[in-house]
């Protein structure tokens, strides 16, 4: 996969801290005098972000068709690069995306059970190049995932209602990116204190500039 310079995006199952540790990274980099967009997928435009209530809809639960769960990520994603991410890199912006198109291998190629091939191919069509160069996965268990979402109030949405064993695939397909893409995922543990985390995190963005 063709991948875009300092562009950079954070996955992880839920409860990763992936938000504060955007927080903190962004902060970093801005205080370094970088000019850095940060974004969540699905969403960061207000096309992506209508796709998204759509997608995270708890009532289409058991009746979204997997392809189309994986073509509408596809769409929202086609549409916050054209609108937002490839005119913030040709302007010589930092990118950090919470979530892109390694969440599509894991939840849908991976958890979903769709393939790596059929989620490469439509990766291609929609990415054409506007590809992280760096993803960092913040690796935690589905029971430390379990036990910090459980502090959260609010209603589950769609994808949040999946079983544990979903989970564990979703992690053990970021799992797998990581060792078989060495050079634009990174896997993290997160089991440790948050200020190391970051460091870690800070770090090896910094390496890439
Ligand atoms: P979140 O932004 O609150 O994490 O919600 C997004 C949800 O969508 C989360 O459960 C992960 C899921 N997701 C996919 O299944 N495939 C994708 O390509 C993306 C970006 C997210």
């Amino acid at each position: 996969m063709k991948t875009a310079k300092r562009f950079f995006s954070l996955e992880g199952i839920d409860g990763s801290g992936k938000s504060t540790h955007i927080e903190k990274l962004a902060n970093a980099l801005e205080a370094e005098g970088y000019s850095v967009v940060r974004l969540r997928e699905p969403g960061g435009a207000k096309i992506s972000e209508r796709i998204r209530e759509i997608l995270l809809d708890a009532s289409f639960k058991g009746v979204m068709a997997d392809k189309t769960e994986l073509l509408l990520y596809n769409a929202a994603r086609a549409q916050v690069i054209a609108e937002i991410i490839q005119p913030a890199l040709d302007a010589g912006k930092i990118v950090i995306a919470d979530r892109f198109a390694w969440s599509t291998f894991a939840y849908q190629g991976y958890a979903r059970g769709l393939g790596a091939d059929m989620v490469q191919r439509l990766t291609e069509l929609t990415c054409d190049g506007c590809f992280p160069e760096l993803t960092v996965v913040l690796d935690l268990t589905v029971e430390q995932s379990r036990a910090r979402t459980a502090k959260r109030g609010g209603a589950p949405d769609r994808l949040e209602q999946e079983k544990a064993d979903f989970f564990e695939r979703v992690r053990q397909g970021y799992l797998a990116a990581a060792r078989e893409f060495p050079d634009c995922v990174a896997a993290i543990d997160v089991d440790r204190p948050f200020e190391e985390v970051s460091a870690e995190l800070i770090k090896l963005v910094k390496s890439r500039l």
